[in-house]
């Protein structure tokens, strides 16, 4: 039983992420839950919204109701400064310009991790029930939750490097390398970083504790951006769980447009084909902001009614590794996709997955290390990967004799 809920609202810009997660958040503290909601968009606007000054520490803004608004480049000062100036310095050594070589040491996607650490810290200190992050439009969003494996690839590598380097040079008197060696602290917090990593990716792939939550307005763009977003979180092994159709116009209104109207019903019914059988939330147009508490409750009445907000609508895990005889397929739901539009790459321990300009480098389960792929199709919004049967599996004995052969000769 897990006693963290992770609520995050993702969508194409201006459709209102910022004013839902606030009216989700609002709800679940007026249930009685210990509720933050933090905001990843540089552009913040959780302020705005609450009516409440929020910054980059946490505020208190109701009952229940914390708030925080991420200073990203703050974050990263207080508690990346060891390993940045390792980095630094490691490029520096090389040759490399002041400039580039301080460019090198925030790699990409770096300015993300203050903000997963956040959920590390809060799971740890069990210090609330549900975190509802408000994040940047799409693409941002996309490139905060794939760091964790991004990261957990780059650093497993570089580290790997410098550790064998350490050792040699160590134990090696006498012997001058063209690079300072990292200090015991960088060495240390490189490993820390690394457990955290994975800390936090395990969090955000746990359907029982993370939900993303895509918010879209029934009209032809958006929806475009949505079945996007829908693809790619799944391509990350997160689960998609609730979509929010915010902005629906009301069909009782005195100065409805009829023309609109029939407009918006042709995109809502094509919403509901695309996206069965994900649970949705709807919400109407209003004719002012949402803004403040009383604007921000109706909206969340109108959401979710006397339900629960933090319910868990699904909990299925849009990647799966399944055996069978001596073959084992990944299959890994990718709405939308094409064959077309895929490029798989393969390594000895990891597949790299293109779709469109994403990537999703998906590292290898142990027993599938260079084996090689027999087939690779998109159907039904589900990528399967095979790989081929494992060769000396079957033909065991006579390879380990020849290798005993050639080993003493
Ligand atoms: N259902 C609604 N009816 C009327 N106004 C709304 C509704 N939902 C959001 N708004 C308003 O639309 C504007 C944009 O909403 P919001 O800031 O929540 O969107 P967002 O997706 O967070 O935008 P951004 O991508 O800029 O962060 C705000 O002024 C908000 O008050
Ligand atoms: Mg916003």
């Amino acid at each position: 039983m897990w006693n963290l809920r992770i609520l995050i609202y993702t969508g194409k810009g201006g459709v209102g992420k910022t004013s839902v997660s606030v009216a989700t958040a609002m709800k679940c503290a007026d249930r009685g839950m210990r509720t933050i909601v933090m905001s990843t968009d540089s552009a913040h606007s959780l302020s705005d919204s609450t009516e409440v000054t929020i910054g980059n520490t946490i505020t208190k803004i109701a009952p229940n109701l914390d708030g925080l608004e991420i200073d990203i480049l703050k974050e990263l000062e207080d508690n990346w400064n060891e390993i940045r100036t390792y980095i630094f310095s490691f490029f520096a050594s090389q040759g490399m310009d002041e400039i580039s070589a301080k460019e090198m040491a925030i790699f990409p996607g770096m300015e993300f991790i203050a903000a997963l650490f956040y959920l590390d810290r809060f799971n740890r200190n069990d210090e609330y029930d549900i975190v509802v992050i408000d994040t940047a439009p799409t693409a941002d969003t996309l490139r905060l939750l794939s760091f964790p494996d991004v990261a957990d690839w780059y650093f497993q590598r570089f580290y790997g490097v410098l550790k064998s380097f350490v050792k040699v040079a160590r134990a090696t008197v006498g012997h001058v390398l063209s690079f300072p060696l990292p200090t015991n602290e960088a060495m240390k917090e490189f490993e820390k970083f690394n457990m955290r990593i994975r800390d936090v990716r395990d969090l955000l792939i746990n359907p029982e504790i993370t939900s993303v939550r895509l918010v879209t307005n029934p009209e032809k763009m958006v929806i475009n951006e949505t079945m996007r977003a829908y693809t790619y979180l799944s391509l990350y092994n997160l689960t998609v769980e609730a979509l929010v159709v915010n902005r629906v116009y009301d069909k009782n209104a005195k100065n409805a447009d009829p023309k609109k109207l029939r407009e918006q019903d042709v995109y809502l019914r094509m919403i509901d084909e695309i996206f069965e059988p994900l649970k949705k939330f709807y919400a109407h147009q209003y004719t002012l902001e949402v803004v403040g508490s009383d604007a921000t409750r109706r909206l969340a009445d109108e959401l979710f009614g006397n339900t629960d907000p933090s319910a868990i609508y699904s909990k299925e895990n849009p990647m799966k590794i399944t055996s069978k005889g001596g073959t084992t397929t990944i299959r890994l739901k990718v709405p939308f996709a094409t064959t077309d539009q895929l490029e798989l790459y393969t390594k000895r321990d990891a597949i790299i997955v293109d779709v469109g300009q994403y990537r999703r480098t998906i590292a290898l389960p142990l027993g599938l290390y260079g084996r090689s792929v027999s087939s690779a199709e998109i159907s039904n919004g589900v990528l399967a990967i095979r790989f081929k049967e494992e060769l000396y599996a079957t033909k065991k004995g006579k390879r380990t004799a020849r290798g005993t052969k050639e080993g003493d000769s």
